[in-house]
This record gives C-alpha cells, structure tokens and sequence, in this order.
C-alpha cells in the first residue's frame, strides 16, 4: 500500500522526533540550526557542471559557510514544490531517506520542511563515517540513513535496493551542486555499516545505506 502524502509527511516528522532522541536529557541540549534561506537560482549552467563533475579524496579543513551549507543541502534534497516533494525523485511516493551532516560540532539532521539541522549527537563521528583518512577532518560527511521500517512488504533486498536508488539521486545532486559551486566531493560506500550505525545510535530498523564526504579541496 502507498502511503498518502500526509502519511509520508507525518512519518517523516515522527522520524525526525524519534531520530533526535539521542541528545534528549543531555545537558545544555543544542539549539536546532536553521540555515539561511538558500539561494535557488544562477549557479553554474546544467552541462558545464555536467562536465566539470568528478570525486575527490583530498579535503581542505576549511569549514563550510553556512549559506553554502543551506545551498547543499537544498539542492541534495530540499523541498522544490508547494506538495513538499524533493530535489530528487523518491520511491513509492513514501520518504525513506535521511540526510545526517557529521561535522566536527556533532551530528545533525536535515529537517526540509524548515530548513533546519536538528541537533542529534554531540560526538564528532566524522572518523567513522568511511575507512578512508581524508572522512575525519574533511568538514562534512553526509550520512545517508534509510528507514527500513517505512518501506512495508517488499523483502530487505529489495529495501536495500529502492534506498539505495533514492540515495543515489541525492548523491548526484550534491555532485552536481559542488561542481557549480566550486565545492568538491565523493559518494562512498566504504563504510563499516555496523561501527557508524552504532555510533549513531540508530534504532533498529534503520539502516545507513552511504555516504558523501564534501569540502574545499586542498590542492
Ligand atoms: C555506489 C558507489 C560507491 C562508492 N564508494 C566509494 C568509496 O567508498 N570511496 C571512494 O573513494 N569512492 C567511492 N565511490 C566513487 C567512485 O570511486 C567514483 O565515482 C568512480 O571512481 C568514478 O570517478 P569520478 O566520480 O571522479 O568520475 C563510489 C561511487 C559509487 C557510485
């Protein structure tokens, strides 16, 4: 069965909730951060960023403006409609994807609807995001979390599958929008799916699919 829209989107805010109680009872719990408005016009045009897109493994340690870091992550997977639907296209019409930024603060979830980082973990995790050196001071990993639990009967390869889809659509986004911003990146898959799901704290039915280091380059 699909979900409705309002499902989808009373979902989401549950998950978003749920997801946020780990720092709950913490001591001087963080304010939730709402990025600047981003800018959703100019940019680079389509086939020039087309041609300039390509990963990279070598990141500055220069943190990300936070216009910058509105712009991303609106265009990774922002809301682009009055229907609340995404920058990129999403299985079944049901919201399976969330966007974590592990930063050297913490860890916080994207909240599309007011464009907000939602205080989640005050642990820089940024090391256990991939098995590759440049993840612990490149500024920001996005972590890509499924919920397994929205996605009903399909089997888990078949869950694994869609969101792995959904996040790829995000994952090109946010190459394309580095390649017009100047900004530098690579997609991975190279995790330690249990270490990072642990240290995230992830209920039991989600599920972290990738991840996507992005930052200055250093050369
Ligand atoms: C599903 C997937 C997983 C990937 N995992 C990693 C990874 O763990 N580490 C990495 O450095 N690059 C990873 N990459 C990036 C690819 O290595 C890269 O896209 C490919 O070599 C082509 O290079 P280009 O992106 O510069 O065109 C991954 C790409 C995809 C699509």
């Amino acid at each position: 069965m699909t979900m409705t829209r309002r499902e989808a989107g009373a979902g989401m805010l549950a998950g978003a909730t749920l997801a946020a109680t780990p720092m709950i009872g913490s001591a001087q719990e963080p304010e939730p951060r709402r990025l600047p408005a981003p800018h959703k016009e100019g940019g680079m045009p389509l086939m020039a960023a087309l041609s300039l897109r390509h990963s990279t493994r070598e990141y500055s340690v220069q943190p990300l403006a936070a216009q910058t870091l509105s712009d991303l992550l609106w265009a990774a997977f922002g809301i682009n409609r009055p229907s609340g639907d995404r920058t990129a296209p999403y299985w079944r019409h049901v919201m399976v994807i969330d966007i974590y930024a592990a930063m050297s603060d913490g860890v916080w979830l994207y909240e599309p609807k007011e464009h907000a980082l939602l205080p989640y973990l005050r642990d820089d995790i940024r090391a256990l995001t991939g098995l590759q050196d440049f993840v612990g001071t490149a500024p920001l990993n996005l972590v890509y979390v499924a919920h397994g639990e929205r996605m009903t009967d399909i089997s888990p390869e078949e869950r694994r599958l869609y969101a792995s889809v959904d996040t790829g659509f995000i994952g090109q986004n946010v190459y394309l929008f580095c390649a017009s911003a100047g900004l530098v990146t690579v997609f991975r898959g190279a995790l330690d799916y249990a270490k990072l799901g642990q240290a995230m704290k992830l209920p039991a039915q989600q599920f972290v699919t990738f991840a996507q280091t992005v930052g200055h380059s250093r050369a």
